[in-house]
């Protein structure tokens, strides 16, 4: 269905960060693995996040709502997860599907998997390679695409990996074999990329390692056998659905948006530092601690932004958050070049392609390239009127209703239904803030 964001003068007010869909998708992994009981306030209940709750309950563990966003799961501790009936629906969910993927290798069991029309197009050989080196069996084909059906084993055996993209949801998927795989599981990372499957599996008890190698790469070593032990943790809020809230802050005649409770994490950070190099002048106050990780409350108003070569050194820690970024940089003065971002072709959609599309169907000048794109900045309002096609995906429909929020014309997207694998208050939250949103 057809939505429409209307330009209007003032976006203000304070918004509490939803949960992190990462963090949210972790909690219920690990606390399914988990011996005995644990609680989560704050979780993230997108139907990405939904979808691993199921796919654990399918395989064994208990998977309790308990209040708004607060959850208990009872994990199967060293009973282990056993078959699931039925298939593994991870809907439009990456993650939920790549990180279950490298728990599932470490059990004997057998799983079929399936996702959307979305997830069944992107790769999963980067997931299988490593595990099938480890000991899985599938049926995928050589294109490595879903649907397929895995085999698990008991006697896994650790290994050495480099995986070749910068990818935590690789590097997740071998450190979860590697909890069940006989030896030490190592993962050597050329570019550090969200670190919170390490984070959070120290938080439940398990022991890694971690070294530094030559040339700015670095080791995370874990043993096979280490039990988890259940915790009780409140989800920090996710900095990259507060980034839609601090464009519409920033693009806003009168802005005066804060989002409350943002995680403050080095590996999810570059969206915030970009659009400090770009003159945002975003404002944050400390605001204690959740699950391990700092929060912070950011405050963003109107700011006239300056285009820049993003630093290929902080693709990573925003590599969510091209979407929006774009959106900022045809309102920003001057050009703004993205490379170094290969990765996003294979997104929940090729979000080079998504992205182009986008801007240019609303008037804003930009050219796309191998690995990246370069706008050029309308320096204020871009002409807004285009129909924006969201390609299944939520964060291309979330950054062009942002842009309709300060566009000279009304911005429409084609879908607004996968805003919630990973916002389903965000419609809520924009209106709250002043948006005009129409079906
Ligand atoms: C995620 C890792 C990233 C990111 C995704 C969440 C995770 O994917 O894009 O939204 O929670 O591990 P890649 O591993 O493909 O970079």
């Amino acid at each position: 269905m057809v939505w429409t964001s209307h330009p209007v003068k003032r976006l203000a007010g304070a918004i509490r960060a939803p949960g992190d869909k990462s963090c949210s998708h972790r909690a219920l992994i690990f606390g399914g693995l988990a011996e005995g009981t644990s609680r989560f306030s704050g979780l993230l209940e997108g139907d990405d996040v939904l979808r691993t709750g199921q796919a654990m309950e399918a395989m064994g563990a208990r998977v309790t709502r308990t209040g708004p966003s607060a959850w208990e799961v009872t994990g199967v501790g060293a009973r282990g997860l056993s078959s699931p009936q039925g298939v593994l629906d991870f809907g439009n969910s990456g993650t939920g599907s790549r990180l279950l993927m490298g728990v599932m290798a470490g059990y004997d069991l057998t799983a079929a998997l399936t996702g959307d029309a979305s997830l069944c197009s992107r790769p999963m050989n980067r997931v299988l390679t490593p595990l099938r080196l480890m000991g899985l069996k599938d049926t995928a084909g050589p294109d490595g695409k879903l649907p397929f059906t895995l085999t698990g084993s008991k006697s896994l055996q650790a290994i050495r990996y480099a995986p070749p993209q910068a990818s935590a949801q690789v590097k997740s998927a071998v450190l979860l074999a590697g909890l069940n795989a006989e030896g030490e599981t190592i993962v050597v990372e050329a570019k550090a990329t969200r670190d919170h499957t390490e984070r959070m599996l120290q938080g439940f008890g398990a022991k890694l390692t971690f070294k530094a190698e030559p040339g700015g790469a670095h080791e995370i070593a874990l043993k096979g056998g280490q039990p988890l032990r259940g915790l009780d943790a409140e989800i920090p809020g996710d900095p990259s659905s507060a980034a839609f809230l601090i464009a519409a802050g920033l693009l806003s005649p009168q802005g005066d948006v804060l989002v409350e409770g943002v995680m403050s994490n080095p590996t999810r950070s570059g969206f915030y530092d970009t659009v400090d190099l770009m003159g945002a002048g975003l404002g944050a106050d400390e605001r204690g601690e959740a699950a391990g990780e700092r929060l912070i409350d950011i405050h963003a108003g109107y700011a006239g932004l300056r285009g820049i070569h993003v630093p290929e050194r902080l693709v990573a820690s925003m590599i969510d958050e091209f979407p929006i970024l774009a959106v900022l940089a045809a309102f920003a003065t001057g050009e703004t070049r993205v490379t170094g971002a290969d990765e996003l072709r294979v997104k929940e959609s090729d979000r080079i392609g998504a992205v182009v599309a986008m801007l240019r169907v609303n008037g804003v000048e930009v050219e796309e390239t191998a690995d990246g794109f370069t706008v050029q900045g309308c320096g204020g309002p871009v002409p807004g009127g285009g129909l924006v096609e969201t390609r299944h995906d939520h964060r291309i429909a979330m950054s062009a209703l942002v842009m309709g929020t300060a566009a000279l014309k009304a911005v429409s997207v084609d879908d607004v239904s996968m805003i919630d694998t990973s916002y389903p208050e965000f419609m809520g939250h924009m209106t709250a803030l002043g948006a005009a949103f129409s079906a």
